[in-house]
């Protein structure tokens, strides 16, 4: 609930704002001529505790060495209050009015959240906050939009979306970086004096620097202690902030990243900064990943298109490369529709002169050179076979040689007498062009009407070195909302096509792209012991229903890595499965175990799609997790065994999540041909492949099964199911 108590009817005199969720609060205070600051955020209080109590608690004093009073902080971190560590707003008109100090002007309660106005007089400024706290979650979210009501253009060259305090003992900083192929690895480093920063300059989410990150206890772990989540839900260029103040406070801060010139406001102009979404747990890690989640499926995703279960895909791209052979990827389909895939997915290498990745990027018109007949006759095909159609778009991008960059060399996004950096071959456009949006959105609408897609998959394969438009002036600001429009227009004119984001992998898989399209492709290695990690990563942020996972051939095309079917269709079974590898060519055994792994998928499909997850703390030779049931009545666990131990056997394996008080049958559902190593181990004694036992939620969670031996890469999937 949200608390307007202090509210004086008529005075407008809101000293306090006051949000509840079952475990967490948080208390803003929003003085009418004070800058707006957060009071406290944390764990859940009595509502009979009274906010001027904490603020006397709070109560600092000035110190030898600084400044004579204790400053105060607020959410935008202006340089009119006079800090001398960090500023997260910057902005002058010339050379002047820099020194933007904004008070609370007026606060505008809502059911759950508030518009704070805060202004400027002296720079003629107004800073105005939008925040939105989820009674029922806690899940947090702040925008801010500054306005620009003075005479004479504002430069904004730096502007956080908000600076928000955590409490000192957050002394653990958990940051995602990575590579192509190496997506979302963690990162848990200890918090310094001055700042932890993280830039990411690439135009994309990016491989390296994730929009996200945790603050933590040195004890916080998946299931327990507290921890702070935030995530910055943008598609461009960002900046991550923690500033340890040397006065003790600690402030974590996200916002855009704006290049020089970037953000000229004319007088009237805004600017709105991208979402931030943030919350508190006391219950360790994972219990702020399922807030995420449940944020993702209630706030970002369509409902119709959650209401339908997601398909499983099957993606041309490691099976053919450019080599498109209509009877080839006929006969693929028939294979896939025989082992139960129900989305065909014709990946890059279908249109223009794009028989490799040099040229044709651009010409969206379907290739008559691999496709005489035009794409109709596989689609046919395919939707004959019961399965849907999908393909592969890059957008925003085009090759030198393609007949689209000879006609309008001008689109291209570039600096003037600065050489491209070569990049794939390809160039970025400016799509934030009207004309350039319009040739885009007509040649996707025309192959969306003239054949029966039901799936598109947006990728982007380059960063944004140079991103100068026409005028010289940066455009990856402009670059982000003009991709946003465009999915939007793409999205209204065909509502039932479901749009996938790839970029390089998982370079744009954040959640303000999810708030315009429905899935994003993880990673581009298949190597099922790196998805273990990757796949983990991601779910710090995102639910695995919109993580593509899929199978890829025995010996990963990116790492050389061999791994057995059992392993690489277990790992992708949790998330939203598809297959990425050539089925004519894998063994019939292998395709026996696939086809089996495909039906188990769907027949729990339901289950993983929309549990809450819980990530598990094991051992670091093994990587555990599980989905379990809103209402607890089932569950299905994953122990991925990914290296050689130094022990016996394992530890024992806690079946988080369940409800203490029920019983459970307990069933180890693969790999479905397991051997015991040696002896008997409690899956042979309880007959765990067969009827299962029956146990009490209790005993499972905080007893656990004493795991058996198992070779490195491979992987158990327990279920669990109430009686
Ligand atoms: C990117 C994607 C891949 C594939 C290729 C096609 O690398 O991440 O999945 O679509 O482009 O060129």
């Amino acid at each position: 609930m949200s608390d307007a108590r202090h509210l004086r009817q008529g005075e407008n005199i809101l000293r306090h704002i006051r949000f509840d969720a079952p475990d967490s609060c948080l208390i803003l205070a929003c003085a009418k001529g004070a800058p707006l600051s957060v009071l406290y955020w944390g764990a859940a209080l009595p509502l009979s505790v009274d906010v001027a109590a904490l603020e006397c608690l709070s109560v600092r004093q000035g110190m030898h060495g600084v400044a004579d009073v204790s400053l105060p902080l607020s959410l935008a971190m202006e340089p009119g209050l006079g800090h001398p560590m960090f500023h997260g707003f910057a902005a002058h008109r010339e050379g002047k009015d820099w020194g933007s100090l904004f008070e609370v002007g007026k606060v505008v309660p809502r059911d759950q959240g508030a518009k704070i106005i805060c202004r400027d007089e002296r720079t003629r400024l107004g800073l105005e906050y939008d925040i939105d706290f989820d009674v029922s979650s806690g899940v947090l979210r702040i925008r801010s939009t500054l306005t620009n009501y003075g005479p004479t253009p504002l430069d904004v060259n730096d502007m956080m979306t908000a600076c928000l305090p955590v409490p000192e003992r957050m002394t653990d900083i958990i940051g995602f970086t990575g590579r192509w192929t190496q997506e979302f690895t963690q990162e848990r480093v200890k918090r310094g004096a001055g700042s932890y920063l993280r830039e990411n300059r690439s135009g994309r989410t990016s491989h390296f620097s994730y929009p996200g990150m945790l603050l933590a206890t040195a004890h916080t772990n998946e299931s327990a202690g507290e921890a702070y989540g935030f995530h910055q839900a943008f598609s461009g260029n960002h900046r991550i902030r923690v500033d340890s103040l040397t006065d003790g406070r600690v402030l974590t801060s996200m916002g855009a990243l704006l290049l020089p010139g970037e953000m000229r406001l004319a007088p009237g102009e805004f600017y709105a900064s991208p979402e931030i979404v943030a919350a508190y747990s006391g219950a360790g890690l994972s219990a702020i990943s399922r807030k995420f989640h449940d944020h993702v499926r209630t706030k970002l995703l369509r409902p119709e298109m959650r209401a339908k279960p997601r398909p499983v895909h099957y993606n041309t791209w490691e099976a053919v490369y450019f080599d498109h052979d209509v009877a080839k990827l006929k006969e693929l389909a028939t294979r896939a529709a025989d082992i139960g895939v129900e989305r065909f997915v014709l990946d890059d290498g279908w249109f223009g002169g794009r028989r490799n990745d040099q040229v044709g990027l651009g010409d969206w018109t379907v290739s008559r050179d691999v496709y005489p007949d035009g794409l109709g006759p596989l689609v046919e095909h395919v939707t004959g076979l019961g399965m849907e159609f999908g393909l592969w778009f890059e957008p925003e991008m085009v090759n030198p040689d393609s007949d689209l960059c000879r006609a309008h060399p001008d689109w291209v996004l570039g600096l003037e007498g600065v050489e491209q950096i070569p990049f794939r071959s390809q160039l970025a456009l400016d799509i934030s062009r009207p004309e350039v949006a319009d040739y885009l959105f007509n040649a996707i609408d025309a192959i969306l009407r003239d054949h029966d897609t039901s799936y598109i998959k947006w990728d982007m394969n380059r960063d944004l070195s140079h991103p100068g438009g026409t005028s010289g002036t940066p455009r990856a600001f402009a670059q982000v909302q003009a991709l946003y429009d465009l999915l939007d227009r793409v999205r209204s004119a065909h509502p039932n096509v479901e749009i996938e984001i790839c970029s390089s992998g998982g370079a744009r898989a954040d959640m303000g792209v999810l708030a315009h399209s429905d899935r994003v492709w993880t990673s581009d290695s298949n190597d099922a012991l790196d998805r273990q990690v990757i796949q983990r990563g991601a779910s710090f942020f995102l639910p695995p229903e919109v993580l593509g996972c899929h199978v890829g051939p025995a010996k990963c095309h990116v790492t050389g890595r061999r791994l057995s079917m059992d392993m690489r269709a277990a790992t992708a079974l949790m998330g939203h499965m598809g297959l990425e590898l050539n089925l004519l060519t894998e063994r019939a055994a292998d395709l026996d175990v696939l086809k089996y792994a495909i039906y188990l998928h769907k027949k729990h499909r339901a289950l993983l799609h929309n549990g809450d997850q819980y990530r598990l703390d094991t051992a670091p030779q093994l990587l555990a997790s599980g989905v379990v049931a809103r209402d607890k009545f089932e569950a299905i666990y994953s122990v991925a065994y990914v290296a050689s131990d130094a022990r016996v056997l394992p530890g024992r394996f806690k079946f988080d999540g369940l409800d203490p008080e029920r019983q459970y049958r307990l069933q180890l559902i693969w790999p479905t041909n397991r051997q015991a190593i040696k002896g008997p181990s409690a899956i042979e004694t309880l007959n765990l492949t067969g009827e299962g036992a029956v146990f009490n939620g209790a005993a499972l969670m905080h007893n656990g099964l004493q795991l058996p031996n198992a070779f490195p890469e491979t992987c158990l999937l327990f279920y669990v199911a109430a009686i």
